[in-house]
């Protein structure tokens, strides 16, 4: 088994190869939730996007992914997702119980880690949700990783 850094370098060179030239973002976001649960198996409990509903701006409608029943709809600025969505900067939740306004769309949720990801016009147009089961199931290098895969996602 390789180490993180280089499973992600390898997950993230899988997808891109998947995407090149493919001008469905909802194709994008299918292919990646798929290659990075398959990468990273069951320690990844729920993998994909929410991304931002084009009818309203300020509101995150839920995308392709892998895992149980998402919630559908997320507001800016509430639970992890929308607070990825409103500062535009990556959520990194050891303990989902201690952070104020946690959605709960499965109580087998207890880690998490929420990555945004901008369209090639610099906009926001999505955020990489990746749930575990485990508590602090995500580190520095995951939000490393994650980062680079979403930066390629809408603009290789
Ligand atoms: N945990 C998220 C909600 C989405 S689901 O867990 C799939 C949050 O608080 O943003």
């Amino acid at each position: 088994m390789s180490e993180k850094p280089e499973l992600y370098a390898e997950v993230r060179k899988q997808i891109a190869s998947v995407i090149a030239g493919e001008t469905s973002a909802t194709a994008r976001y299918a292919s990646a939730a798929c290659l990075l649960r398959e990468a990273f198996g069951s320690r990844f409990f729920w993998t994909g996007f929410y991304v931002v509903d084009p009818l309203k701006p300020d509101e995150l409608v839920v995308g392709p992914y892998q895992g149980t029943l998402g919630c559908l709809r997320i507001p800016f600025g509430r639970g992890v997702c929308g607070a990825a969505a409103a500062t535009g900067e990556t959520q990194l939740v050891t303990d989902v119980h201690a952070f104020a306004g946690h959605i709960a769309c499965d109580s087998r949720t207890n880690s998490e880690i929420v990555v945004p990801v901008f369209g090639p016009d610099g906009v926001l147009a999505a955020v990489l949700d990746i749930d575990s089961t485990e508590f602090g199931a995500f580190d520095l290098e995951d939000q490393a990783g994650l980062e680079a895969i979403c930066r390629d996602l809408l603009t290789a």
